[in-house]
């Protein structure tokens, strides 16, 4: 598939204008910091996907063995003729749902979306190949913008994987819980993986691996700001942080700067300082427990008719259906 047959809603210029204004934004704060949204250039999205596959990063291991045990009672119980994945990036786990909801007969069309224009491209080009009949329309935009434009018939099966919905910060979470009912119709479908709340060492080791994936990872959204904004930022300069936040219950990913530096970055018209062992939050990964999961999704007006885990206990899956 070329690219031009997916339906971009966010192209090279505005790409440039919403990092412009997240990098003055972020990186002008008292306590530095970008949206882990901008890791994801072609080059973030292939390391993501070598992380899933670390002895340490356990969260896509352990949703896929939900998914595994679950998918055909999903196709069942949801009878969904459209799947939407948001933040599909490479869509891998997203084929077990596929088989379920082909296999049960009421699978048409399949709707990923992501920021991610080279990820989506390959899985899209991927999942036409291996889905012969299936309807494919990718679309390259923001889930936080977006989501009034997806296409496909009711009823629909949301998907958000991965335990994406713990890089939001609490707030803002609740607002895109929201957003996705408010697309919804009732009765209407919405699958959510959430990382759980485990011992500290775990979380840690999985968001510092020993192959220091992770910290490239990290270092990559300082190449986007290069590329996108002609900065001058040195990436491997900066240290790799991944720090347990107790009372948050979230990882926190960082780059620290061992010493003072300045930094150009004329796209967004901005001198930025750090002093020595300043640092610029990246990420939170917020790690959740089920009465949190149960309480936020009512909240946004879905109720959660199953639960489940990884027999490890260490991922949740929530299947909620959208209440009136
Ligand atoms: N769902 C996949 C990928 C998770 S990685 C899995 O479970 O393995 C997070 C994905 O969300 C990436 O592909 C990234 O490009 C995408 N993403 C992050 N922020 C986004 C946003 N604001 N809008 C759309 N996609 C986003
Ligand atoms: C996409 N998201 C759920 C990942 C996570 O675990 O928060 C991104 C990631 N960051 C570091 N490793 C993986």
């Amino acid at each position: 598939m070329t690219e031009s047959e997916l339906d971009i809603h966010r192209g090279a210029t505005e790409i440039a204008e919403a990092l412009r204004a997240d990098v003055r934004e972020g990186l002008s704060a008292e306590q530095k910091w970008l949206p882990s949204k901008w890791f994801y250039d072609a080059a973030g999205s292939r390391l993501f996907e070598d992380i899933t596959a670390l002895p340490e990063y356990y969260p896509t291991r352990a949703e896929r063995e939900v998914l595994a045990r679950e998918a055909a009672g999903i196709a069942k119980l949801t009878g969904a003729h459209t799947l939407v994945e948001l933040g599909s990036g490479s869509s891998e786990k997203t084929r077990l749902l596929l088989d379920g909801l082909r296999e049960h007969g009421s699978l048409r069309t399949f709707v990923p979306l992501d920021v991610s224009e080279a990820a989506l491209a390959e899985a899209v080009e991927a999942i036409q190949a291996d889905y012969p009949g299936l309807d494919v329309r990718g679309v390259v935009g923001d889930f936080t913008e977006h989501l009034g434009l997806l296409p496909g018939e009711p009823p629909r099966l949301v998907a958000f994987l991965g335990g994406t919905i713990g890089n939001f910060l609490p707030a803002d979470r609740g607002k895109f819980l929201r957003s996705v009912r408010d697309v919804l119709g009732e009765g209407e479908w919405f699958l959510l993986g959430t990382d759980l709340v485990k011992d500290p060492e775990t979380l840690v080791r999985a968001y510092d691996d020993s192959a220091g994936v992770t910290a490239e990872f990290n270092r990559n959204v300082l190449r986007v700001v290069n590329e996108v904004l002609g900065a001058d930022f040195d990436p491997d300069a900066f240290e790799h942080v991944a720090h347990w936040d107790a009372g948050n219950e979230w990882i926190e990913m960082r780059l620290r700067a061992p010493e003072a530096m300045r930094v150009s970055i004329p796209g967004a018209g901005l001198e930025v300082s750090f002093e020595a062992g300043e640092h610029i939050r990246t990420e939170i990964s917020a790690k959740f427990r089920r009465e949190g999961v149960t309480a936020e999704l009512a909240d946004a007006g879905f109720e959660v008719e199953q639960w489940w885990t990884d027999a490890g206990g260490r991922f949740g899956v929530s299947l909620a259906r959208a209440m009136s």
